[in-house]
């Protein structure tokens, strides 16, 4: 493990790819699985690695990590996981194994945002499509962009809060949401755009011409 003492990362891969065809976190990018490029940035940054897998997963992982069973939802996937970390932890990083080209620059740069007093960081990108909220078919309105980002992954948080944000078992789109939800301080950090969400298979040939810098 590279990273430094105190710090856990949770590497939530405990999901079954819906949209996607099929539990992606297996997939191969150049050869890799996803949940293996994710879990090799959480290493280089962090003293340890836990990682939320489905029930009777093949994935192993290596000797360094820990693996535990994940939940129903990506929430409970995190708890799981909480479990395992450590209670000496002082900041834990939540990283979803669906972002393979996530990097280790930005999980030290949402440590350190913890480190320098937040209670969480998230990396964020500008919106650069035009939003609107719609009912079926009709649109209803257009929201105004001014001060609206895309939120990725690692999101690092000090562990104390987080365990406390997660203790009723609430269930959000990402760890950040229930953080907030209780007044924590949460900052944002600039995100990159090529730290792409692998949601379906359109998504995977995207993240393949980023990695062959095909595309930069
Ligand atoms: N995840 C998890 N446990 C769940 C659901 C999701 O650990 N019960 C993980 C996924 O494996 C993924 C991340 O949370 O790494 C983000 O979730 P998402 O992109 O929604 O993945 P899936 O839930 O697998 O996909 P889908 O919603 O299409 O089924
Ligand atoms: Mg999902």
């Amino acid at each position: 493990m590279g990273g430094p003492a105190g710090v856990a990362a949770i590497v939530v891969a405990g999901g079954r790819g819906e949209r996607f065809g099929a539990p992606k976190q297996f997939t191969e990018l150049a050869g890799v699985p996803l949940v293996e490029r994710a879990v090799a940035d959480a290493r280089a940054a962090c003293a340890r690695v836990v990682v939320a897998l489905p029930d009777a997963a093949g994935w192993t992982g290596g000797s360094d990590v820990a693996v535990v069973a994940g939940g129903v939802t990506r929430s409970a996937s995190v708890r799981a996981g909480l479990d395992a970390v450590p209670a000496d932890t002082e900041i834990v990083v939540v990283h979803d194994a669906a972002r393979p080209l996530a990097g280790t620059a930005l999980f030290e740069a949402v440590i350190d945002a913890v480190r320098a007093g937040a209670d969480g960081a998230v990396p964020a990108v500008p919106v650069a499509d035009t939003l609107k909220r719609v009912d079926g078919d009709a649109v209803v309105e257009t929201v105004p962009r001014d001060g609206l980002v895309a939120v990725q992954t690692p999101q690092a948080f000090r562990a104390e809060v987080l365990r406390a944000a997660h203790a009723e078992g609430r269930d959000a789109t990402d760890d950040a949401a229930l953080v907030e939800a209780d007044g924590g301080r949460v900052v944002v950090v600039p995100g990159d755009r090529r730290n792409v969400k692998i949601t379906d298979p359109s998504d995977l040939a995207v993240a393949e011409a980023l990695l062959s810098g095909s595309v930069s």
